[in-house]
């Protein structure tokens, strides 16, 4: 059995990133994979507590230390409770956000020095890295306005002004032009169905690479 494959989901409040989780796992299923899904913050019993702990607007005052801190905490029992026991099993994880929107919530949205958060990445994931990033890019106007539109108040970081998800959204693309074999941007202005579609195609490259290196068989033979 391979080690499964690590995807996640990036982007601004309200980009779509968990429209589209779900047919993105049964896609993965049709292929005969086992899929995780999960997301952050949260993804395990002590990084949900920890997720309600940073979304409460009654938190309005923590450090941005603080923040940062408690985003590697909650990471770290996601790692450990979800995430590597999956993928050493084989299964494949999608996670609605991951260390990318570290850098860019804390880093371009903060301005916290991305070399500490760096630190903080190497001592919580060691080598462990997303295999592949999609990165949903669109005006910071135009996913505050979705996500308004959702039911439910703001959350901590939805309260934030536009100056700070421009700061997120400048840092997404950074890297994904740092490091473009592992990312993946889409145009997530476009309509539902249609940013499905350009994820379900994206993916399906990825995977036939994937199955075809790993030497992986389907076992629904298709
Ligand atoms: N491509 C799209 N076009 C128009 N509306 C969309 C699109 N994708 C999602 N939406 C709608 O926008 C709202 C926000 O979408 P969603 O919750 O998936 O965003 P998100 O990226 O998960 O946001 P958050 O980071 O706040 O969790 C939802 O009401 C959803 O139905
Ligand atoms: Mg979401």
């Amino acid at each position: 059995m391979s080690r499964g494959r690590f995807i996640t989901l990036e982007g601004i409040e309200g980009a779509g990133k968990s429209t589209q989780v779900e047919a993105l796992a049964s896609m993965l299923r049709s292929r005969g994979l086992e899929v995780v899904t999960t997301r952050e913050p949260g993804g395990s019993p002590i990084a949900e507590r920890l997720r309600t702990l940073l979304l409460d607007p009654l938190n309005a005052g923590m450090s941005d230390t603080a923040e940062l801190l408690l985003m590697f905490a909650a990471r770290a029992e996601h790692l450990k409770q979800t995430i590597l026991p999956a993928l050493a099993r084989g299964a494949w994880v999608i996670s609605d956000r991951f260390t990318d929107a570290t850098y860019a919530y804390q880093g371009g949205g903060r301005g916290i020095d991305l070399a500490r958060i760096g630190l903080l990445e190497q001592l919580v994931q060691g080598d462990l890295r997303p295999d592949l990033v999609l990165v949903f890019d669109l005006p910071p106007a135009v996913g505050l306005e979705r996500a308004q539109a959702r039911s439910g108040g703001k959350d901590r970081f939805e309260a934030e002004d536009l100056r700070f998800f421009q700061g997120a959204r400048a840092l997404y693309l950074e890297r994904a032009g740092e490091t473009p074999e592992r990312y993946r941007v889409l145009d997530a202005t476009r309509p539902i169905d249609r940013v499905r579609e350009q994820i379900l195609s994206l993916v399906g490259t990825f995977v036939d690479d994937a199955l075809g290196r790993s030497g992986h068989t389907n076992p629904h033979g298709g």
